[in-house]
């Protein structure tokens, strides 16, 4: 990643060694995981033991160490949403994007989750794109947003 990016962010916070979980998310919330060169690049400059953001990111379940996708697609497989069909637009969504369940596709552009209730049983199925909730989804729904993302990207 870029560094100076790691750099402003660290800047935002004065460089202040107390803010180092707030650096973390800012980080993360730029490239979607925290890459090692972000984290070897914090250390050294807040002057704080590597191992010790790691430890950090690895209690708090939020961080992701390994590359995801520029678009994060989350299926909800709690109780309410998997009754209403959530594994089959799981596997839906493993074939559109040709990617399995828990991976994020060879060009970096798409990683494909699951997750347990997200408290919107009510909507369900529900798929989380970018952070945006889809309630009651389909799996024709579900293309036609992976179609857009891609298109956004100049893909298909
Ligand atoms: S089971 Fe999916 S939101 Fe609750």
């Amino acid at each position: 990643m870029d560094l100076t990016k790691v750099d402003a962010i660290i800047e935002n916070y004065d460089g202040d060694a107390t803010s180092l979980l707030a650096i973390m998310q800012d980080v993360q919330d730029q490239e979607n995981y925290l890459p090692r060169e972000a984290v070897n690049h914090i250390s050294a400059k807040l002057d704080v033991p590597v191992s010790r953001i790691y430890s950090m990111a690895t209690f708090f379940e939020s961080f992701h160490l390994e590359p995801r996708g520029k678009h994060i697609c989350t299926v909800c497989m709690g109780t309410a949403c998997h009754v209403r069909g959530a594994q089959r637009l799981v596997e839906h969504l493993e074939r559109d994007l040709k990617v399995k369940s828990g991976g994020t596709t060879e060009d970096l552009q798409f990683t494909l989750e699951e997750v347990n209730c997200v408290g919107a049983c009510a909507l369900g199925p529900l798929v989380i794109i970018d952070g945006e909730y889809h309630g009651n989804v389909t799996s024709t729904r579900l293309t036609r947003a992976v179609k857009k993302l891609k298109a956004s990207e100049g893909g298909e």
